[in-house]
């Protein structure tokens, strides 16, 4: 019998899971111009080292935590998607950024520094599922719909960091805010005082979890809107009721989480503290004893006393690395099935050489580039957050 394949055909709601510009005819969906050193190359951290060494001050390299050990010990500052963000914008003297994260993350860099700064992403197939589930026209149509039935002028957008630059400048557009998972809270009380309603792109677990776990809103009042289904699933008098529109997006790594994995490791470990990232499905987050963004994670593990038990709910490098730091305490993954974000990943030490070589011979790979009028609106939803009270 003969199978026939036949190729998924390229939706607005397709994954792009393999970065912008894709190339149909590389394994990983783009290539590298040039030499992209072997993984098994024994000189790749002397090379990184030399070729930092050369660029000096005119470099400055950014990690995401759920980096890889082999790319992060080349990073000039680590740091949640907040924290990079501001240290992105903070360092106009760098002719060269080069963001150890994702496709977003590097595109909110390119936003913040400078016209003469470069960012680069050391490999382009570095996107996020999440950020993909939601695309520019789907959610100018669900704005569209708001307007028609009356609604529009009473919301405010927020939208999660975790988004294209397309997704930032249209809640710049409308006088929105953006947020992380360190600010959310915050994002949410300026956009209350603002309007009735709040739109919330594109990771309903983090609208939902911020709502109602902080801002003492009701599951109730919390509507998901679904860009596959006509009118968002919803009606008319559900979306004039509600506060929070949430949008159905997730994070393919967090929504791993369930209620089962925290229940089995009490079992197994007395006394255990379950910690996990807001972007974890809401009753994981209540049914966990704390609740907090990455730098929150690192914070509450590094005062932990010595001897505590520690089940952490977020990116597998990040609780590897928290482990390894502190051997006096007993610190796990919530999961039991290991789990990578495979994104995050794509940026290895190979891809870190070649931008780094790159740049030195006078090149400048994978720049990320926003277009002017998408930049000139996502910037302004950026520094309103970066303006939070
Ligand atoms: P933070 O960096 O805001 O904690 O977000 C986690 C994440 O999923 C980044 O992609
Ligand atoms: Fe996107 Fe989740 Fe990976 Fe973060 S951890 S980059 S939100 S898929």
């Amino acid at each position: 019998m003969t199978s026939t394949w036949t190729e998924p055909s390229n939706t607005a709601t397709a994954l792009l899971l393999l970065g912008r510009g894709t190339d149909p005819a590389s394994e990983r969906g783009v290539d590298c111009p040039g030499d992209l050193p072997a993984a098994s190359d024994p000189d790749l951290v002397a090379r990184a080292t030399a070729a930092k060494a050369a660029l000096g001050d005119r470099v400055f390299v950014l990690g995401h935590h759920y980096q890889r050990d082999e790319v992060i010990q080349f990073a000039d500052v680590t740091g949640d998607s907040f924290k990079l963000a501001r240290e992105a914008a903070a360092r106009p003297d760098a002719e060269f950024i080069i963001f150890c994260g994702v496709h977003f993350m590097a595109e909110s860099a390119d936003i913040l520094t400078g016209p003469g700064q470069r960012v680069v992403l050391p490999d382009l197939a570095a996107g996020c599922s999440m950020a993909d589930m939601a695309v520019l026209g789907q959610v100018e149509a669900a704005w569209d719909e708001f307007t028609d039935l009356g609604i529009a002028d009473d919301i405010v957008p927020v939208t999660y960091m975790n988004s294209s630059a397309d997704i930032k400048g249209f809640v710049g557009r409308n006088e929105g805010v953006v947020c992380t998972s360190s600010n959310a809270k915050r994002a949410l009380t300026w956009a209350f005082e603002r309007g009735q309603k709040v739109f919330f792109l594109p990771d309903q677990h983090l609208g939902r979890n911020t709502a109602v776990l902080e801002m003492g809103l009701t599951l109730d009042d919390c509507v998901l809107w679904d860009p596959h289904k006509p009118h968002g699933g919803l009606t008319p008098e559900q979306l004039r009721e509600a506060k929070m529109i949430l949008w159905r997006g997730h994070c393919s790594v967090h929504g791993r989480f369930t209620l089962d994995s925290v229940r089995e490791v009490r079992e197994r470990v007395p006394g255990v503290r379950v910690l996990v990232h807001p972007e974890c499905r809401h009753e994981v987050v209540r049914a966990a004893d704390e609740v907090g963004s990455t730098e929150y994670i690192i914070k509450a593990l590094d005062a932990a006393p010595a001897g505590s038990s520690w089940a952490v709910g977020t990116e597998l490098n990040l609780v590897r690395r928290m482990a390894l730091a502190h051997p006096d305490k007993q610190i796990m993954f919530l999961d039991r099935a290991v789990c990578y974000c495979s994104t995050m990943n794509r940026i290895d030490l190979p891809h870190l050489v070649w931008s780094l070589e790159e740049l030195v011979a006078g090149r400048v790979p994978n720049q990320i580039s926003v277009d002017a009028d998408t930049a000139k609106y996502a910037r302004v939803a950026l520094d309103q957050m970066l303006a939070l009270p």
